[in-house]
């Protein structure tokens, strides 16, 4: 195919919404996703960019409740570290916020980086082999756009400690873990980052980040 479909400022709106309105997800209906929705959304994810087009990621779902319910424990212990690390009114803060839905997500969705495959023969990581596991962030990020448009939530969860995610998941040796995600449908739905709702972080206007070379 040479030329390929023209899209149209109609489409284009339609793709700044689609941006404005993805959130991070914590607070999810408990309902289950229709059969089949989840491996379509990795259909999507799959079309991803990635380093010597080397497909570094590996998917896990994780349906098996007790393992679930270790992922539970392992995110309560390492909130209640990062706590830890804050005093005052920024602890009390800190301690209001939710940072996950484990516990109501339908979906628990580990995303590895596959650090032996040959797949994509070295190409483009000689320097940088960190290229690896950023495709898998880009395919994440995929991911998380193809899921709002399908009206489910996504959200990341990194306050765990990866080794026990791998004892509880079984992962093979060469898998690092990238993100642990939960996903499904949204109790609510914002413009504005739920982190920003709450008072820590405000989003900074991209001006201050441009810089000119
Ligand atoms: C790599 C990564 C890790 C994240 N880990 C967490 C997390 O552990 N808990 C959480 O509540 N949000 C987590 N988030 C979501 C961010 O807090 C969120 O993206 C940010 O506040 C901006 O909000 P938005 O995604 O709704 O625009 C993570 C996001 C990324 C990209």
């Amino acid at each position: 195919m040479t030329g390929g479909p023209a899209f149209d400022r109609t489409f284009r709106d339609t793709l700044e919404t689609l941006l404005v309105w993805r959130r991070d997800v914590r607070r999810f209906k408990t309902d289950p996703l229709p059969d089949g929705l989840i491996e379509e959304l990795l259909q999507l994810a799959a079309l991803s960019p990635s380093v010597g087009n080397a497909q570094p990621w590996r998917f896990v779902l994780v349906d098996d409740p007790a393992r679930r319910d270790r992922i539970v424990a392992n995110f309560e212990r390492a909130n209640a570290d990062a706590l830890s690390d804050y005093e005052g009114e920024q602890a009390d803060l800190y301690a209001g916020l939710k940072l996950a839905g484990l516990k109501e997500a339908p979906v628990h969705l580990a995303v590895y980086c596959d650090e032996q495959s040959n797949l994509g023969h070295g190409l483009g990581r000689k320097t940088m082999p960190e290229m690896l596991a950023y495709s898998v962030v880009g395919a994440v990020t995929t991911l998380w756009l193809a899921a709002r448009a399908y009206g489910v939530g996504l959200g990341w969860v990194s306050i765990l400690d990866p080794v026990e995610v791998d004892k509880t998941l079984d992962i093979p040796e060469d898998w690092k873990l990238v993100g642990y995600l939960c996903m499904g449908y949204p109790v609510e739905e914002h413009t504005t980052p739920e982190l920003v709702r709450a008072g820590w972080q405000d989003r900074v206007d991209i001006s201050e980040f441009i810089v000119k070379r």
